[in-house]
Formats: C-alpha cells, sequence, structure tokens
C-alpha cells in the first residue's frame, strides 16, 4: 500500500507540503553541510548536488509513483520558504512504516522538527489510519531522539540491523484511535 501524499497540512507555524523546484537549493545545502547529514545514513556521492540527482530525485519526485516512500518539504507558514523535510517509507523490515525528519541548522532549537513530527503523525495515524509509526536514530543523535519522544514516540531502546554499522534508537508510536 502506498500512503497518500497529503496536499498541504498546517501547524502552528509551518506547512508540510510536496516539494517544489525551489526547495531544492535548501535541501541540498542541508545534504552538503559538513555537519548536519551525519548521522543519516547516506554515503558520501550523495552529499554533493552533482552527485545527488539520482540518490535523491526518486524520493523528492515519487509523489505518483509505485514506491512507497517519500519525503514532503517542511515550509515556513508566512513566506512557504523551505526549512526542511519530514518522509515516510518502509522500515527495515518492511512490514512498518518509519518516518524521519531534517531540519535546516539556522532553524534548529525553535520547536520546529518538534512541531513538524507531531502534524506529520497526526496525519499518518488519524486522517490516513496507519496503526503503528516507527522511528530510527543514531545513539549520538540527542536532538532527534529529543524529537520523537517529544513528538509522543516510546523510546525502546537500541535494535539490532542487519548492515548497519551500529545500534539505533528505535522509536514507535501506536494509533491510539483504534
Ligand atoms: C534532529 C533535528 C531535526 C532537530 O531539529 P530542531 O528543530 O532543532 O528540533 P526541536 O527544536 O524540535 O527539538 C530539539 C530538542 O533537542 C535538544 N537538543 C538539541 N541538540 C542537543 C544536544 N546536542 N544535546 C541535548 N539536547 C539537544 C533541544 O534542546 C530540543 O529539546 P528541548 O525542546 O527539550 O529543549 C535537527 O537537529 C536536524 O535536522 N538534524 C540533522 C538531521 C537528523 O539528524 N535527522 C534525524 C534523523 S532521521
Amino acid at each position: 500500500m502506498k500512503v497518500k501524499v497529503p496536499e498541504r497540512l498546517e501547524s502552528e507555524r509551518l506547512i508540510i507540503r510536496p516539494f517544489v523546484q525551489d526547495d531544492l537549493d535548501g535541501f541540498y545545502s542541508f545534504m552538503s553541510d559538513e555537519d548536519a547529514p551525519k548521522y543519516i545514513l547516506f554515503s558520501e556521492d550523495e552529499t554533493t548536488i552533482d552527485e545527488t540527482p539520482q540518490s535523491f530525485l526518486p524520493p523528492l519526485s515519487n509523489y505518483d509513483g509505485r514506491d512507497q516512500i517519500y519525503a514532503l518539504a517542511v515550509a515556513t507558514k508566512n513566506e512557504n520558504s523551505f526549512i526542511g523535510s519530514v518522509g515516510i517509507g518502509p522500515d527495515f523490515s518492511g512490514d512498518k512504516y518509519q518516518i524521519y525528519w531534517n531540519i535546516l541548522p539556522q532553524f534548529w532549537g525553535k520547536g520546529l522538527a518538534t512541531e513538524a513530527v507531531i502534524r506529520f503523525m497526526d496525519y499518518l495515524l488519524r486522517e490516513v489510519g496507519l496503526g503503528k509509526l516507527v522511528a530510527y536514530s543514531h545513539p549520538d543523535n540527542i536532538a532527534s531522539a529529543k524529537v520523537a519522544e517529544k513528538a509522543g514516540m516510546q523510546n525502546q531502546g537500541t535494535i539490532l540491523i542487519d548492515g548497519l554499522d551500529h545500534e539505533p534508537l528505535y522509536f514507535e508510536v501506536e494509533n491510539d484511535s483504534e
């Protein structure tokens, strides 16, 4: 099943919507930042503009495709300018959905990731009706773990995953309206 792509979700300060071409500079600036993507599982050639299109445009432009993974842009409500992204895809086991999030460094520490994740999760659990969502976070990525917890996900501790060189923290949240 593919999760329906929302046209526009709103929270107090943010909108969450499909990517548009104008978002890509901001997105590439995040991916080519020295520090920001260090806890995300990308190879080095995926973090430069020249190399990114093949690796990254599929999830960005995958709204009509059959793949279950897609990313949405997070933008400011006032200017509709790109500040980050949230996304969903099959989890490592393939039987659940995992979500993920990124915010451009200049916007960190204002509660924006938490706000975006709460709104995205609410859409997925209540509007789409998924039964469960999970998330993974590098054990050193304290900010990301806090976002998961502040958004209402339960920290289940570290988990062993084939092919990963570390044991990430594993978070999950159930749909309580079932
Ligand atoms: C993780 C990330 C999305 C957080 O974005 P953000 O908008 O700054 O997050 P929020 O402001 O909503 O919350 C961050 C929380 O972590 C805390 N925090 C941030 N860095 C921290 C650190 N080094 N040590 C302890 N706490 C930290 C903040 O104080 C805040 O908690 P608080 O509200 O209790 O004060 C952002 O840092 C990011 O994009 N990182 C790179 C991408 C990434 O790692 N994504 C997650 C993997 S999918």
